[in-house]
Order: C-alpha cells, then sequence, then structure tokens
C-alpha cells in the first residue's frame, strides 16, 4: 500500500484477533505500532508476538473509562512521537435475547464499544489537529451497525452509533486534512466469536451459520479485515472520507 512506510499508528485493542492482525500488518508495512488492550498479559504476549517484525510498544487501559482512554492517547504520543493512524478497534460483543439483556449489561456493551470508541477517537482528533498536518481514523463497526441481527441489540445499537459517530467525524474533521472511515466487518473467526460460537448449545452454529448465511461460504479471517485497515489508511484511499467499507463475504447482499 501507497504511503505507509514509516507511519505512527495507534491500534486500539491490538492484543486479539481483528487488532492483533491489523497490527502485524502495518508493521509489514513499514510503520510503527503502539497496540492497547484490556489484558496486560495478553498486551504483553502481542507485544513479544510482533516485535521480531519492526517497532512496537505495548498499553493495557480499558478504552470505557476516560482517564484511561486519554492515558492510550498519551502513551502512544509518546511512544511514537505522534499518532498518523488511529485504527479505533477494541470491542466487546455477546449474546443475549433483547428481552433478557439488564440496564447494566446495556451500559457495558455502549461503554467499551461506543464511548469507548468516541473517547479515543476524540483524544486522538485533538492530538491531530494540535499537531497539524492530518491524520487517519478508521473506527470499527461491524455488519450489526447496518442490519439488526437477533440476539444482539446491545451489540447492534452500540455499532450503528459508531457508523453514524464516524460520519460526523469526518464532516468535522476533514477540513484538517482527517480523513475518517468505518469498517463493517461479517463473521471473522477471532477469539471474540469463539467464545460466543463455544457458548452455543448447537455444536454445528458456526459451520450452520456460515453455509446459510455468507455466499463466499467462509469464515472471515483477521487478515481480510487488516487488509481493509491498511487500505484506508493509506494513500490509495486519500479520497476515501465519511464512509464505511464492508469486509463479510457477501452476508449483506443475502435477502
Ligand atoms: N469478529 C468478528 O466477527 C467481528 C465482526 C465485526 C466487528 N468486529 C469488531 O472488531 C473488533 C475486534 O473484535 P475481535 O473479534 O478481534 O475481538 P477479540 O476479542 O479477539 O479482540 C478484542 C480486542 O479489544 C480489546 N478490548 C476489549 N475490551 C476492551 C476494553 N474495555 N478496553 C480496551 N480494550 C478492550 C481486547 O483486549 C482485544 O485486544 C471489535 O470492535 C468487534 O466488535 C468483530
Amino acid at each position: 500500500m501507497r504511503g505507509l512506510i514509516g507511519k505512527r499508528v495507534l491500534v486500539s485493542g491490538g492484543s486479539s484477533g481483528i487488532g492483533l492482525a491489523a497490527a502485524r500488518r502495518f508493521l509489514e508495512e513499514g510503520c510503527r505500532v503502539l497496540v492497547g488492550g484490556l489484558d496486560p498479559a495478553e498486551v504483553d504476549e502481542a507485544v513479544a508476538e510482533l516485535r521480531p517484525l519492526g517497532e512496537v510498544t505495548g498499553f493495557a487501559v480499558d478504552v470505557g473509562h476516560e482517564p484511561d482512554a486519554t492515558a492510550l492517547v498519551e502513551a502512544a504520543v509518546r511512544e511514537l512521537g505522534g499518532i498518523d493512524v488511529l485504527a479505533n478497534n477494541a470491542g466487546i460483543a455477546w449474546r443475549e435475547p433483547f428481552l433478557e439483556i439488564t440496564p447494566e449489561h446495556f451500559d457495558r456493551m455502549l461503554a467499551v464499544n461506543l464511548r469507548g470508541m468516541f473517547l479515543v477517537g476524540q483524544a486522538v482528533g485533538r492530538h491531530m489537529v494540535e499537531r497539524g498536518g492530518g491524520g487517519v481514523i478508521v473506527n470499527m463497526s461491524s455488519t450489526n451497525g447496518i442490519a439488526g441481527e437477533e440476539d444482539y441489540a446491545h451489540y447492534n445499537a452500540s455499532k450503528g452509533g459508531v457508523l453514524l459517530l464516524g460520519k460526523t467525524m469526518a464532516v468535522e474533521l476533514g477540513r484538517y486534512g482527517i480523513r475518517v472511515n468505518t469498517l463493517c466487518p461479517g463473521y471473522i473467526r477471532t477469539p471474540l466469536n469463539a467464545s460466543i460460537a463455544g457458548a452455543m448449545t448447537d455444536p454445528d452454529f458456526e459451520s450452520t451459520y456460515i453455509t446459510t448465511r455468507i455466499p463466499l461460504s467462509r469464515a472471515g479471517r483477521p487478515e481480510d479485515v487488516a487488509a481493509a485497515y491498511a487500505f484506508l489508511a493509506s494513500e490509495d484511499a486519500a479520497f476515501i472520507h465519511g464512509t464505511e467499507l464492508v469486509i463479510d463475504g457477501g452476508q449483506l447482499a443475502v435477502m
């Protein structure tokens, strides 16, 4: 991808799954990376795994907690000397029927997936505006931000919010040369989805889901989404702004 060499990249939620693959891809493209994550041990493990690929450090925080989100961005500015690209990736998900969701569960989902994305995005936006010279922010939504999958009302609401958050950020930050776009992956095989599938009583849940809902008949790979992160962060996407990129093997095309 054009224009990525030497870029300073913050990947929130970079210690597992899609974020870990994105961190790997950015390092392979010649970027310097700071990975965030909730669990300090997982962040350390990710950094150790990534280190042979290039310059990488880690910082563990809860992005739903305002002082933590600010600390994450400050750590990236300190370690990397500034932030050129934010992969605003951290998120959680679990299945729960709409009628059973407690206010506490709803709040936790929104706190990490929407509030956390806002907090980290705002802190990085302020840094980029103050420093000048523009930048790129890629927020993580989902196909569940576009259509309402059953048993995910709280998750769907959080990811729908991320889509409009991103569009508004694009409208307000474009004048500073900061490009903002959103990723909408479908079913990607990650530790998150492994735990969701593992909690289902039907042992064939995943294979049935894939064959009935995904026209390409396979789960997505974290690397499929990492490639989209790299593309949107690169100069090849220089005029792509305020929109979303769906990476779902055709799932949203099914009627
Ligand atoms: N896996 C999929 O099918 C899929 C599809 C669409 C969107 N997504 C989104 O992609 C992102 C990554 O998902 P994944 O499947 O790779 O999950 P994952 O569980 O493998 O990784 C999640 C990452 O987010 C971090 N994280 C979780 N809660 C956090 C918190 N409170 N503070 C800071 N970091 C936190 C974790 O430490 C980890 O690094 C999420 O935003 C998820 O909603 C995933």
